[in-house]
């Protein structure tokens, strides 16, 4: 490291505010400051900003219908397609030929759309979903990789009202069926495969297996053509269509954008919870839509003109609303890259920074510390000067991995707002706007204009500053979830039960509790901590504790498990598993295989155990609870907190020296 980059290090290693240059400030879509208070004071009415964001075909009467709490509505009354919102305005202002969609492949073929381009093969995709039988309301799920036929699938949806159900490629087979069979799917578009790391990967192999758990059977896949003569040569089945033959059919159809309710349903998304089986979080059209839109314009600064990179998969909520509907409906151009970040070199990312004159780039922590690992000389030899704002979220990001990502990809002249969110919030919370608020590393910030947020303690009391407390939302936003799909009870024991008095029809004695620890500092920037559920964060990731253990007990020999998430460098944690043999079968090598790839059937790559750990027994309370709390010290290498309540506590030793053994 030369002379100046220690010194650099040594002042950004000090500093713990950062302070937004004037040159940003100048020219960012917010930069008043006022309009936290102006928020405040004209509460609920200030999300009128939001909504005038979009092109709407029915003005809606009230903004926020707040009568039967917690099942709050946004806009009622008012109609809009979503589909109109992202692709039909720009083509019919003027904007046809602007470039929607760059697509990087992983092996560097490139790909553009225009939005007149996005029109057309929307429309006609849209067009065939009819004839297949889809109608209004009619659920269809999208297991797809980053191509770009899974947004205008999502796009041809939303023309349709027929609400999507994204699952994650990298999710398994048994994964597809079950979000499948959970959300009476009937109507599923996949691909043949994708690339990664180089490979061929088949995708259709792995969707044909999910089919056959599908119970109500499936009425119509469609499969895109995505490796050519690197396709693993599977034929497709009788109800199963070829993509390109699809739209070949459909050539120049329209169809007209369905009005669609503020209410209605836009899609269905999938994610992980305390329970085996994963929430089926709803989010609609109207209100979704419109805090999407006001987040990308308000935190990510987006522009028409400005080329946008989310690097996340589509697969999760973040791509759901900061690949797809906020940077389209803001009418700018939105990067979508296929592979991975480390191919074929480990200067791909900057690369394609460089090479599409990227503005504003946003990416998780847990790449970011990859980065960091793989040194700065792979973004010096980029030139990166065309980034404005760099962005980060999913998962706390320390305040080392926060100032390298300021110095070294930001040149020191980028805010970085590092954003805290859920999928069941549809969009952005707690984080800086860019062009009001200084940056504190570690801190994702105060809670965003509107959003009213608090620390309480089990009580349900605000917490003083720098006291660890929970994270509670107190007030609705239009981004909100607006129930578990067909769940209403789970929706309310989930979310709400923790900290509302239930009884009551007054929305303030309703309180949402996003499962999340944090802490507030007397200028009430809020530092979230983590989880207090038993969903962990492999990557920014949400898995839930209960699913994959619920695939460990399913393996052949295994007894009992228990999986906590350890600290991890890289992936911010990772999966421990302890296990528990049946009588007559033997810890090692071949179960300790067989375990993980249980994990990998039941929910995928992602959720694989980093350490299976053989033990006789569990610790466990004299009622028989493990205590998961010792398992995750034990993971950590921490000090083991209080062990006086079990009833086994030597066990807990004896684990501990096997997992050091292990790691040594
Ligand atoms: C959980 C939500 C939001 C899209 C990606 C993840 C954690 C998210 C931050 C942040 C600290 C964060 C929380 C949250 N999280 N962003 N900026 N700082 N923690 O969505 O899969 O629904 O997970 O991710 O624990 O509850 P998700």
């Amino acid at each position: 490291m030369a002379q100046g980059d220690t010194e650099l290090e040594a002042r950004l290693e000090e500093q713990d505010e950062f302070e937004p240059s004037e040159e940003f400030v100048a020219q960012a879509n917010v930069s008043d400051a006022g309009i936290y208070d102006e928020f405040e004071e004209n509460w609920p009415e200030c999300w009128e900003r939001a909504a005038d964001l979009l092109d709407w075909d029915e003005e809606y009467d009230e903004v926020l219908d707040d009568s039967n709490p917690p099942f709050y509505e946004w806009f009622t009354g008012g109609e809009l397609n979503a589909c109109h919102n992202c692709v039909d305005r720009h083509v019919e202002n003027g904007d046809k030929n602007r470039v929607a969609i760059k697509w990087e492949g992983e092996h560097g073929e490139t790909r553009t759309y225009t939005y007149q381009d996005l029109y057309r093969e929307v429309n006609e995709f849209a067009a065939a979903l009819r004839d297949l039988g889809v109608e209004e309301d009619d659920v269809v799920t999208l297991y797809m990789p980053m191509v770009p036929e899974l947004p205008i699938a999502m796009l041809a949806c939303a023309r349709i009202g027929a609400p999507h159900n994204v699952v994650f490629a990298g999710f398994s087979a048994e994964a597809l069926a079950t979000r499948m069979n959970a959300a009476d799917s009937r109507f599923l578009v996949t691909c043949d495969g994708y690339y990664r790391r180089g490979d061929p990967l088949d995708h259709l192999d792995k969707t044909n297996e999910g089919l056959d758990s599908v119970d109500h059977g499936v009425d119509a896949t469609v499969v895109v053509d995505r490796l050519g003569d690197d396709g693993f040569g599977h034929d497709l089945k009788g109800n199963q269509h070829d993509w390109d033959e699809l739209l070949d059919e459909q050539r120049g159809e329209r169809v007209d954008p369905v009005e669609r309710d503020a209410e209605d349903m836009l899609f269905l998304m999938y994610t992980s919870g305390t329970t085996g089986q994963p929430k089926g979080v709803k989010h609609t059209t109207g209100g979704y839509l419109s805090y999407a839109t006001w987040t990308s314009h308000a935190v990510l600064d987006i522009e028409k003109e400005d080329t946008y990179w989310c690097s996340a998969d589509i697969g999760w909520i973040t791509g759901h609303s900061y690949i797809v509907y906020g940077p389209l409906a803001l009418g700018s151009t939105t990067v979508m890259y296929e592979g991975t970040p480390d191919f074929p070199n480990r200067d791909r990312m900057w690369d394609i920074v460089e090479k599409y004159a990227v503005d504003v780039f946003y990416t998780a922590p847990t790449a970011i510390r990859a980065f960091m690992k793989w040194g700065s000389k792979y973004p010096e030899s980029r030139d990166l000067s065309s980034l404005r704002l760099l962005g980060t979220v999913g998962e706390p990001i320390n305040p080392r991995a926060w100032k390298w990502y300021y110095e070294h990809i930001g040149n020191e002249n980028c805010p970085v707002v590092d954003t805290w969110w859920q999928t069941e919030t549809g969009g952005m919370m707690i984080t800086t706007l860019p062009g009001v608020k200084n940056m504190k590393p570690g801190s994702a910030g105060p809670p965003l204009p509107g959003i009213d947020a608090q620390i309480v303690d089990t009580n349900g009391d605000e917490v003083e500053p720098g006291r660890a407390g929970y994270l509670t939302v107190n007030k609705p936003w239009p981004g909100m979830l607006r129930t578990l799909y067909k769940n209403d009870e789970r929706y309310i024991s989930e979310y709400w039960e923790e900290y509302s008095d239930t009884d009551s029809d007054d929305p303030d004695d309703w309180v949402y509790f996003p499962e999340d620890g944090a802490k507030v500092d007397d200028d009430g920037y809020i530092t979230v901590l983590g989880r207090v559920d038993d969903v962990i964060n492999v990557s920014g990731h949400r898995l839930g504790t209960m699913e994959i253990e619920s695939a460990i007990v399913g393996v052949e020999g295994v007894a009992e498990a228990a999986v906590v998430g350890g600290n991890h460098e890289v992936k911010g944690e990772a999966v421990y598993a302890y296990v528990i043999t049946e009588d007559g079968y033997e810890e090692g090598e071949d179960l300790r295989a067989r375990i993980i790839e249980g994990v990998e059937d039941a929910i995928g790559p992602i959720a694989r155990p980093e350490q299976v750990v053989f033990t006789p027994e569990l610790p466990k309370t004299r009622s028989g609870k493990i205590m998961r709390r010792l398992l995750e010290d034990v993971a950590n290498g921490a000090e083991l907190g209080n062990t006086s309540t079990l009833r086994n506590p030597d066990i807990v030793e004896q684990i501990e020296a096997k997992v050091h053994a292990q790691s040594d």
